[in-house]
């Protein structure tokens, strides 16, 4: 049975009113996206509020489902607040009819949260807009609800009520104070009267940011070893620094480093995504690992283009102006280092070449546009270029994923060993480790094995362990996924260790930031890394210390 919804108190009202301060200072640029390089970070009262829900509804309807018999939702593309769609709820015949979304792992009970949304009464596809139900008003509201909270009854939580139209956007908002204790949660649109079709945009749903936590140990003080994480412009201040200095000393750019950042046209440098991140680890006195010289991934059409707009071929004459391009790729960069940093650049390893492995190939190598074009001795001679460009001092890696894979593992180990048996000067092997809870450690650790066996480096140099599979998706995340993600860190950071690991680096600083969100789908509740939306410590986090043989302070838990 619906309730009345209860009504917020003064306090409330008052706490309401200080965090819609906060959130218009912070809109609309607080979200976070995994991908986004070139963002130039948040303000210090961006910082303040975490956000745990942001449907633009730009991709398709995301997790939102029809509220009510008959009730049907689509994207819209043709009437949209901002991005490339909103969302429609037709068929409505009651005016509780609407749309809805479970957010129970999304919200955490016993702290505020600021909902937002921007809701406009809609005419369905091809209406025509000078019908009088054009210009209807009605009231809409949106409404928390709790189920199985244990006293019994739901509870609704008022969120906020605005009169609107057809004819523009009206922003709904508020903030309320979700109780503490068990329950699902579900946050939904209504009406009170009018059963025009709704349309919804921009949902956003936050709340107050907990502290770093100042007193765990630093994973970096208790690693012999470089600690790293991927980083992008936007994890260089207020909180998300405080969280990566206390336990890195060392970053990777997570895309800001690619071709296709530095050098998008030929000859058209951008180094502004880079110097930022490099300024702020000399600044703070972290290594960075380069990534990446050579990625099919990250290689943009011209360097495979000829002059004249036709693909290159392997004629010696289009080859040669592959490797050329390359060492003026690696001399550009170089020399812009050398300018801004001199003796001391802080970038001490790169990944020459990434994700060169194809064990369904009978040589075992991917046949990427460097292979079509320069034959299998790209790889050699990309290192030679290194080399020779970056000097002696910078560690030359060969990167790549699953390389516990065992067919993977036979086409890395050959690979390295023909690499090493032509002097190829490669100095580490790095193994990416995007892996999924239930990866078999012993795979892993035969393959650290068989590397240390070959003589090279080797480093971890993208770990993330997600909780589901791409094309699984998660509705909550259990506290026993989290403590099996944080054994498997734990026996993987061991397994590491104990194969003489030069570095390990996470691939990203906390969930919310993590490529895995967006990658290959939508996937809002991953949480592969060591730290929560809220940059908490997660059992990941302990995990991790565990592996590297050391106990987490007391009271960390
Ligand atoms: C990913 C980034 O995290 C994303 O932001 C970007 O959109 C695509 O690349 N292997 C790699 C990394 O070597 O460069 C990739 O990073 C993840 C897979």
């Amino acid at each position: 049975m619906r309730r009345p919804a209860l009504l917020l108190g003064t306090g409330a009202v008052v706490l309401v009113l200080a965090l819609l301060a906060v959130w218009l200072v912070v809109l609309p640029d607080d979200r976070d996206t995994a991908d986004d390089s070139t963002s130039t970070g948040p303000t210090t009262a961006q910082a303040d509020l975490s956000t745990v829900l942001s449907d633009g509804f730009d991709d398709g309807t995301g997790r939102w489902e029809p509220l009510g018999d008959g009730v049907r939702i689509a994207q819209d593309q043709q009437v949209t607040r901002s991005g490339a769609g909103s969302l429609l709820v037709v068929g409505r015949t009651e005016a509780w009819h609407g749309a809805q979304v479970d957010v129970s792992g999304t919200l955490t009970p016993g702290v505020p949260h600021t909902v937002t949304a921007w809701v406009r009464l809609g005419l369905g596809g091809g209406a025509d807009p000078t019908d009088d139900a054009a210009h209807r008003t009605g009231e809409v509201r949106l409404t928390l609800q709790r189920r199985d909270g244990g006293a019994g009854d739901d509870e609704y939580l008022h969120v906020a009520q605005v009169t609107a139209t057809a004819d523009e956007w009206m922003s709904l908002s508020g903030t309320v104070d979700l109780p503490a204790g068990d329950g699902t949660w579900r946050l939904y649109v209504e009406t009170t009267g009018t059963l025009a079709d709704l349309r919804m945009d921009d949902v956003l749903v936050q709340r107050p940011s907990s502290p770093v936590q100042s007193d765990l140990t630093g994973l970096r003080d208790a690693a012999d070893v470089p600690v790293g994480t991927a980083v992008a412009g936007q994890d260089l201040t207020g909180r998300r620094a405080d969280l990566l200095t206390q336990h890195f000393d060392q970053v990777t750019a997570e895309n800001a480093m690619k071709p296709a950042v530095v050098q998008p046209v030929e000859g058209e440098f951008d180094f502004g995504p880079m110097d930022q991140i490099l300024d702020f680890a000399v600044e703070h006195h972290l290594t960075v690992h380069g990534h990446v010289l050579v990625w099919h991934r990250s290689t943009p059409d011209w360097f495979v283009t000829a002059p004249d707009g036709r693909p290159l071929t392997d004629s010696p004459a289009d080859q040669q102006l592959l490797r050329d391009r390359l060492r003026t790729h690696i001399q550009a960069v170089a020399a812009h280092l050398a300018d801004r940093y001199g003796d001391n650049s802080p970038v001490t390893s790169w990944d020459v070449v990434n994700e060169a492995i194809d064990p369904a190939q009978s040589d075992g190598l991917r046949r990427s546009p460097w292979y079509t074009v320069l034959g299998p001795g790209y790889i050699a001679d990309a290192f030679r270029t290194a080399r020779d460009v970056l000097g002696p001092d910078v560690a030359l890696y060969l990167n790549d994923y699953d390389t516990d894979a065992p067919e993977r593992r036979r086409a890395l180990v050959a690979l390295v060993t023909d690499l090493l048996a032509h002097g190829v000067p490669l100095d580490g092997v790095g193994h990416q480790m995007h892996l999924r809870l239930g990866a078999d450690v012993t795979r892993i650790d035969t393959t650290l094995a068989a590397v240390q066996a070959l003589g090279v480096r080797q480093a971890v140099t993208e770990l993330d362990i997600a909780l589901t599979g791409p094309d699984q998706t998660l509705t909550a995340v259990t506290d026993d996924q989290l403590a099996a993600q944080g054994d498997l860190v734990r026996e993987v950071v061991a397994a590491a260790v104990a194969h003489d690991i030069a570095s390990i680096t996470v691939w990203g600083l906390y969930d919310t930031r993590s490529w895995l969100r967006t990658w290959p789908t939508d996937r809002p509740l991953e949480a592969p890394l060591l730290f929560d939306d809220d940059l908490q410590a997660k059992p990941a986090y302990r995990g991790f210390l565990a592996g590297l043989g050391t106990s987490p302070n007391s009271d960390d838990n």
